[in-house]
């Protein structure tokens, strides 16, 4: 199963994202989680040590791997001809860092082209990985990702099977994430959530919801909660949230929804 957390930066995506790969790596499944944030942090709300996450070279900015799995010489692929079919296969295994054993966490980076179109070999090897990556049978992947579906594209967005659209409990946080529901919809994916974050009056946020979401879009409701800085501040990850917390409750909750969709279904 195949899932997208997105939603405009800060709103918590990869905190959901974090806790949620926790979750379902507790309940036995295993976990691959991608991040394509341009500036990346998954690894450290996963529990990576941030002198080590800093250390860590996105897929999408990784030249010297670019130049091997695609023949591009760094500084030579614009304009250049270089294989678009690199061999990516082994790019979980080998550059995946291991979070727990059933837990692995690839740090892809942005993949979005420049704005002239062209495909530099770093990020076409990006986009080959995740191409490989969801046409793959595989437990559960989580996209931590700073954009909408519309950056994967046709062909590639309809690959979720959910998509989590973050927001927070404000106005403008909504419709921002009613028009990138639309956008999944578009491309097709078929479970959409809002995820509505970081909230502390319940009925305010409902009420919120039914004002922007005339439809029946599902929606989800995730407490505010201070252990997420505290932990933060401390250099620790989500796994050092407690379990009896708000937010792992309400996590905990939305996991829930997720393996019902993956066993309604039968996703792989
Ligand atoms: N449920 C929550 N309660 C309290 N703080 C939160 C919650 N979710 C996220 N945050 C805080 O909001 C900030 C942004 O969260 P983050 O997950 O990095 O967002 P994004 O990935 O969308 O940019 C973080 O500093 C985090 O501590
Ligand atoms: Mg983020």
């Amino acid at each position: 199963m195949k899932i997208l957390v997105a939603g405009k930066g800060g709103v918590g995506k990869t905190t959901t994202s974090a806790l949620l790969a926790h979750i379902l790596a507790e309940e036995g499944y295993n976990i691959l989680a991608l991040d394509t944030d341009s500036i990346p942090n998954l690894a450290q709300s996963l529990g990576v040590p941030y002198e080590r996450a800093l250390g860590i070279v996105p897929l999408s900015r990784n030249e010297e791997l670019a130049q091997e799995r695609t023949g591009a010489r760094p500084g030579e692929g614009w304009g250049v001809l270089f294989s678009l079919t690199p061999k990516v296969d082994d790019l979980a295994e080998k550059y995946g860092i291991s979070i727990k054993p059933n837990l692995k966490l690839v740090v892809i980076g942005s993949i979005e082209q420049s704005k002239e179109g062209c495909l530099c070999p770093s990020i076409a090897l990006a986009r080959a990985f995740l191409m490989h990556v969801l046409f793959s049978e595989r437990d559960i992947v989580i996209v931590d990702s700073e954009a909408g579906a519309e950056v994967f594209g046709r062909g590639l967005a309809e690959k979720f099977d959910a998509m989590l659209c973050v927001a927070e409990p404000t106005l403008k946080s909504m419709v921002i994430a009613k028009k990138l529901i639309e956008m999944g919809r578009q491309l097709n994916i078929s479970n959409i959530f809002l995820v509505i974050n970081k909230v502390q009056d319940s009925l305010k946020a409902s009420k919120l919801y039914a004002r922007v979401f005339s439809d029946s879009t599902p929606y989800h409701l995730v407490s505010f909660d201070e252990n997420v800085t505290m932990i933060e501040n401390e250099g620790k990850g989500v796994d050092c949230i407690p379990k009896d917390s708000l937010i792992y409750r309400d996590v905990d909750a939305l996991a829930r929804k997720i393996l019902g969709i993956k066993k309604r279904s039968k996703v792989v």
